[in-house]
């Protein structure tokens, strides 16, 4: 028997509302469907836009339904705050899923790790297999997807992102980038991006772009699509994006294996309406399956 993927990329029309994030804590509860993310792989850290103690508990739940589908144990960073002390890191501590049945859940779980440990070349490999389960039910909020443009003198680049999100109590925008990207300095010192939300069809092409993350991009003449420049800026983007947001960088701040930038929106364009690239849990896609209401799948 084969495992489930560990990911489904799925099409979604922003802003996801399919699955509701809720903070659980010392019996109070708030709801951060958007107002937390993913801060850092490794060790898997997760930044809320409110303190929610020393240990909560987040919880994933179906909105039609209000069933749970997951929750991670949260632990308190140390320090607790970023940069920005309205932003709060925590480590993930353990967590599980419900999308499938016992005993379908420990065996897809076992087997997926067996592929893994096999395939060193996947992206997670460097994690532990207990993370890449726990970043999973991370992914059960859906986690739209962007192509990131910088532009300096002398570097230019594109490249895909999904560790992204509002902290909305904030009022900040958070981008977590693996520190091995090559143009994470570049962004740390002209603390500007533009994001170009990602329509579902043209997967092939975001997905090539992450070649980016490793080597800059020569010209910009070189984009497998047609641009057009963000409005204050003037950061090339890709001209068929659902939306385009521009970014101020206020705080960035290495958190493990990623550089956590927290940014302001300078400017926020609606496009066209349509469906998003999306990432979600390929456990996940599985039980919207069994409720006869599977994503779109890509
Ligand atoms: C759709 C998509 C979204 C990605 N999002 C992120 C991200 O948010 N942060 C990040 O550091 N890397 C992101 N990556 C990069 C990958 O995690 C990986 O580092 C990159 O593709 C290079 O892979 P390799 O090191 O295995 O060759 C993304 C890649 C893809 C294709």
């Amino acid at each position: 028997m084969r495992p489930l993927p560990q990911w489904s990329t799925v099409a979604v029309a922003p802003p996801q509302a399919v699955v509701t994030a809720t903070l659980r804590w010392a019996g109070k509860s708030a709801d951060v469907t958007a107002g937390h993310t993913v801060a850092s792989l490794k060790p898997l850290a997760i930044a809320t836009d409110l303190d929610a103690g020393q240990r909560p508990l987040l919880e994933y739940r179906d909105s039609a339904t209000a069933r749970l589908l997951g929750v991670l144990q949260l632990a308190r960073a140390a320090p607790a705050t970023t940069e920005d002390p309205s932003v709060v890191l925590y480590h993930v501590e353990a967590g599980e899923h419900r999308c499938l049945r016992w005993p379908r859940r420990p065996w897809n779980a076992w087997l997926q790790n067996r592929l893994m440990s096999k395939n060193q070349s996947s992206p997670h490999s460097a994690l532990a297999p207990s993370a890449v389960q726990q970043l999973m039910i991370a992914y059960l909020c859906p986690r739209p997807v962007v192509l990131v443009s910088v532009d300096a003198p002398g570097h230019r680049n594109i490249f895909p992102m999904d560790l992204i999100g509002p902290l909305e109590r904030s009022g900040l925008f958070s981008l977590a980038l693996r520190s091995t990207n090559v143009s994470v300095q570049v962004m740390c010192d002209v603390r500007r991006v533009a994001l170009s939300s990602m329509p579902a069809t043209m997967k092939e092409v975001v997905y090539k772009l992450s070649e980016h993350h490793k080597q800059p991009l020569l010209d910009w003449d070189e984009l497998p699509f047609p641009a057009r420049l963000s409005r204050e800026f003037g950061i090339p983007v890709a001209a068929a994006a659902l939306r385009i947001r521009e970014l101020a960088v206020v705080h960035s701040q290495e958190v493990g294996s990623h550089r956590l930038f927290l940014c302001r929106i300078v400017s926020d364009e609606g496009l066209a309406d349509g469906v998003q690239l999306h990432h979600t849990a390929g456990f996940h896609q599985a039980y919207r399956r069994r409720q006869g209401m599977p994503f779109t799948e890509i």
